[in-house]
């Protein structure tokens, strides 16, 4: 594995199934990223398991072991900071991170619903009950916010008679992982630039917000 590799944090709150096609596409060299650590907001899940068999380092924060917001949010910024990233990805992490992570890293979110409908923990369920025919997902630079930050992939996803949110959740989390891995090895491999709202990945000239690891 290159050396030259973007170091990955991937933070995990369940299954972790986006973590595993993270941590499948780093096994190949010319990737440009690799998974250095897992942190967890909770134990027993199956997104820490998947990082042991892969013999990468895991870390848990639970909440109710800390005496506020304020100090969890303290501890996991150093979870995530003893591992040197070049980028945080949130990969069905199920608390909201605030400072010092969100001032801290680059933190690259995925969510399943078209954002900017359907926020929050629930997309799947939102979209399926306002009864719109086109879901799909979204990679965003995560900020302060709640699945506010600027978009940087997107696809659709149709949804069929007789969805239910697994069914969908499931076929969404199919393109959900192939759209998160393509996107961060763009990110790592080409850089980026944020002009307002808009990302545009790879370097066009000089701008001076142009980040590349
Ligand atoms: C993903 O759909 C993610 O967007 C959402 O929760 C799901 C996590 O799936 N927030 P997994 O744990 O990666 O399998």
């Amino acid at each position: 594995m290159s050396s030259q590799a973007a170091r990955l944090v991937v933070l995990v709150s369940g299954s972790g199934t986006n973590l595993q096609a993270l941590l499948d596409a780093s096994a190949d060299e010319t990737y440009g990223a690799r998974v250095v650590a897992v942190g967890a907001d909770r134990h027993g899940i199956e997104g820490l398991a998947r990082a042991e068999r892969a013999g990468v380092p895991t870390f848990v924060e639970r909440l109710p072991e800390h005496e506020d917001r304020a100090a969890w949010d303290r501890a996991v910024a150093a979870g995530i900071a003893g591992h040197q990233p070049d980028l945080v990805i949130l990969a069905g992490f199920m608390k909201i991170l605030g400072e010092p992570s969100t001032t801290s890293f680059t933190m690259v979110n995925t969510h399943p619903a078209l954002l900017p409908s359907f926020p929050g923990a629930h997309g799947v369920r939102d979209a399926l009950a306002y009864g719109v025919r086109v879901t799909g997902c979204t990679v965003i630079l995560a900020d302060a916010g709640v699945d506010s930050g600027p978009i940087v992939a997107q696809e659709a996803v149709p949804v069929l008679d007789g969805d239910t949110e697994e069914t969908l959740h499931e076929r969404i989390k199919v393109v959900e992982r192939r759209l998160l891995v393509e996107t961060v090895g763009r990110l790592a491999r080409e850089g980026w630039t944020v002009t307002g709202r808009t990302v545009r990945l790879g370097r066009s000239g000089d701008e001076p917000d142009c980040r590349k690891i």
